[in-house]
């Protein structure tokens, strides 16, 4: 399929998460690959906003490591060790994280020096363990609000409807 990727960056939020999710299901459909899920959810969101990076770190030691996944940007660290950096804590605490300044976040991990601001959401399986976390970072400050953080968690609420 060659389906174009909406720009959305002048839309309303709640307006234009609702037409990523639209067209992430549509995409998935029939789907049942976690990764094929992520590379697709990773580049709508990252082209739809024009993000600096978008991504997942995958947990590949349930507790202790994550590990780089799909995503769209420049070169992401590789591994991240859960309590560490925005990512790590996200994981470690299972809950979203807003940082609107980076340089204010205690161990912020800085694999590309222009991102100011970022959001972290927890992925999570049908039975409720985490298997991923969803990282976009921007290169402006304060980018990330509530509404970002309804729209892709409800996004990767895809994940808990998989069979595994
Ligand atoms: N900013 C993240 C690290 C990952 S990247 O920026 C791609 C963090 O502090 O968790």
């Amino acid at each position: 399929m060659a389906d174009t990727i909406p720009d959305l960056r002048n839309v309303p939020k709640a307006r234009a998460y609702a037409e990523l999710k639209g067209h992430s299901d549509a995409i998935l459909e029939g789907v049942d690959d976690d990764v094929t899920a992520m590379a697709t959810m990773a580049a709508l969101v990252h082209h739809a906003f024009g993000h600096l990076w978008t991504g997942f770190y995958r947990v590949v030691v349930p507790g202790q490591l994550l590990r780089v996944g799909p995503y769209q940007g420049s070169l992401g660290c590789l591994d991240i060790a859960f309590g560490r950096g925005v990512c790590g804590t996200a994981a470690a605490e299972m809950k979203t994280l807003i940082v609107a300044d980076v340089e204010k976040f205690p161990g912020h991990i800085a694999c590309d020096a222009r991102a100011r601001s970022e959001i972290v959401v927890p992925v999570l399986d049908r039975r409720g363990d985490l298997i991923a976390v969803l990282d976009v970072d921007s290169g402006q400050l304060n980018t990330f609000k509530a509404e970002d953080q309804q729209g892709l968690e409800r996004l990767v609420s895809w994940f808990a409807t998989l069979k595994q």
